[in-house]
């Protein structure tokens, strides 16, 4: 069986092929020819995700999936959110982004924030939600250089290292995007194997 995963990152569709049976072979936009881009305009990531995986779905017919992520924080309002990638801008610069957070939170004592991912799944016809997340806290100022985006203001809850100071496979262990994969692949596994 093949699943088209709405993406044009490879990366993320290897992460997910490692988690899945192999007789579900995950595609990427490229490798089925979608080239354009798909539609994001929704004002929650449950919206977004459902966008791109029906825009997919009524363009090909086959089953599909897509994603979207964003980072809430509790004193912006859970902001910001579906706008995480542009939030400072359709630059997507992620240390312009990071700034803006910084300088919003600067007298800011409430500093509890989450990433979130959620996954729509759409297979024989009917959609299926998918969430994953992790809760922790914006620090005051950035640590570490690996991950991208805004791991290195959060600190995951329990840990002492930001996202950005983790080792990939220690982030991927726990991450919002993980937790979301790991429900998807447990439905296909069952899916896949009904007892
Ligand atoms: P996407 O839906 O995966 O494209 O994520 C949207 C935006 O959320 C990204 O451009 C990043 O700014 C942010 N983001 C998503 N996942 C992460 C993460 O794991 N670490 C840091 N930032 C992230």
């Amino acid at each position: 069986m093949e699943l088209i995963f709405a993406t044009n990152n490879r990366h993320k569709a290897e992460e997910i092929q490692r988690l899945i049976p192999r007789s579900i072979r995950v595609l990427t936009l490229e490798d089925v020819g979608l080239t354009e881009e798909l539609p994001e305009d929704q004002d929650t990531l449950e919206g977004n995700a459902s966008q791109k995986s029906r825009y997919v779905y009524h363009r090909l017919y086959r089953s599909c999936f897509a994603d979207d992520t964003g980072l809430e924080i509790d004193a912006l309002g859970g902001k910001p959110g579906v706008f995480s990638a542009r939030y400072a801008g359709d630059g997507k610069d992620p240390e312009a982004n990071m700034d803006k957070v910084l300088k919003k939170l600067k007298d800011e004592d409430n500093r509890r924030a989450r990433f979130r991912t959620v996954i729509s799944l759409i297979l024989d016809e009917k959609e299926f939600f998918f969430e994953g997340v992790v809760e922790g806290h914006i620090l005051r100022e950035k640590r570490g250089d690996q991950g991208f985006g805004y791991d290195p203001i959060f600190l995951p809850e329990g840990s002492s290292l930001t996202f950005a100071q983790m080792p990939m496979n220690m982030k991927n262990r726990i991450s919002h995007r993980s937790r979301a994969i790991k429900k998807l692949a447990n439905y296909l596994n069952q899916y896949n194997n009904p007892s």
